[in-house]
């Protein structure tokens, strides 16, 4: 890929990861996903933000071989998709200067073994000029590692920020003009690094917002040259206040449960609650995680396995209590043969959801009325809960 045009004196350099399928050994990335990096070029100095994975370094390599001289690398993040190519890049520019936080300076050190004479540290609010073009660095921490910062371009009103208001998609477009594609991949994207630090992001939204950016160019995924759109969406992902939806991630081994969260499906439907049902058997856990942004209830619906929940229900409950998302209300639907410490099992993998236990509903063998009398009184719970929540 060769660099791409933003103004006069930004380009997109980067990769595209077409085929990455994987991030962290953990996230599916259906779309791949892009290393952005930018070389900015005042009068004077001239700095590259952010490199790529060290996997394609070759590429930004062969970007910079028209660049005589590089003055600053700025790190936005030490995490290695970003950082893990600033040791080629100094290795062709060895006497320039890595600009980061205080604490990805000590991060960089450590991941990446950079010598301490590399680097200059920057304090939050402070300013770096290249000329007839100023970068101001402005603290991000928990974005998502406790490092993070962007840059703003003030002459052209860029902000420059890293994994905040990125996606995962590997693609030939520069800019975010197909939206709805977008939205999708930057809600998995918060979904699954961002949402368990929402309170901290928030305070940053509003810190990045009061610049007013023209454009917001991330580090993964396309530019946002109409910033609101993405601005927008954060927003709302950041709110306190859950949707009316209702997850169930689940499990059948021979029926019983799958009944019973059918039934509990069409309760809920019938009063209004919008419902997610994801058979855990094969479905995309970033589908399961874009929900919760929004979900209001989560029920974990398995059978008994060794007396215990299934384990890919209980990975469904590893998640949710990492993800640390906004749900209110949770509870747990299910069937045993003999016995089940299910249902103490979930409760006790779940102490990061600050929600309200509704009655539990376990069949012993296949469900019977009284079953579904209970599972109708969780699904009324349920809807009556949700009665004031926006759609
Ligand atoms: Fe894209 Fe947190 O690295």
């Amino acid at each position: 890929m060769k660099p791409r045009t933003i103004t006069d004196s930004v380009r997109w350099m980067g990769a595209e990861d077409w085929d990455r399928r994987l991030f962290d050994g953990l996230i599916p990335l259906p779309d791949g996903t892009s290393y952005n990096s930018y070389l900015v070029r005042g009068s004077e100095k001239t700095a590259l933000l952010d490199t790529v994975d060290p996997s394609q370094a070759e590429v930004l390599m062969s970007q910079l071989e028209d660049v005589p001289r590089l003055d600053y690398i700025i790190a936005h993040h030490a995490e290695q998709d970003h950082s893990g190519s600033i040791p080629r890049v100094l290795a062709k520019y060895p006497q320039a200067k890595v600009v980061a936080t205080p604490k990805c300076v000590g991060m960089l050190q450590d991941l990446l073994l950079i010598p301490p004479d590399k680097f200059v540290p920057v304090a939050d609010g402070e300013t770096l000029s290249l000329g007839d073009k100023t970068l101001e660095f402005i603290h991000t921490p928990w974005v998502h590692w406790p490092e993070t910062m962007c840059t703003f371009l003030a002459q052209d009103k860029l902000l420059f920020s890293c994994d905040f208001f990125g996606s995962h998609i590997a693609g030939t477009d520069l800019y975010a003009d197909d939206e709805g594609r977008v939205y999708e991949a930057a809600k998995r994207y918060f979904a699954e690094i961002m949402m368990p630090f929402a309170g901290v992001i928030r305070q940053n939204l509003a810190k990045v917002k009061a610049r007013s950016p023209r454009t917001i160019a991330p580090s993964h995924g396309p530019v946002h040259r109409r910033p609101e759109f993405i601005l927008e969406a954060y927003e709302d992902w950041l709110s306190d206040s859950p949707r009316n939806v209702a997850v169930i991630p689940f499990i059948s081994m021979h029926g019983s449960t799958e009944i019973m969260v059918d039934r509990l499906v069409t309760g809920l439907d019938s009063r209004g609650v919008s419902v997610h049902r994801f058979n855990m058997a094969d479905s995309d856990v970033g589908k399961l995680a874009m929900t919760l942004v929004d979900a209001a209830t989560i029920v974990l619906a398995t059978p008994t396995v060794h007396a215990g929940g299934h384990p890919k229900v209980l990975y469904a409950a590893l998640l949710a209590n990492a993800l640390r998302p906004k749900v209110k209300w949770v509870s747990v639907i299910g069937s045993f043969g003999w016995h089940s410490k299910a249902v103490e099992q979930i409760a006790g993998m779940i102490p990061n959801l600050k929600a309200e236990v509704l009655p539990p509903v376990m069949a012993k063998g296949y469900p019977r009325p009284e079953h579904f009398q209970e599972l109708e009184r969780l699904a009324a719970a349920i809807a009556e809960r949700h009665r004031t929540l926006r759609r």
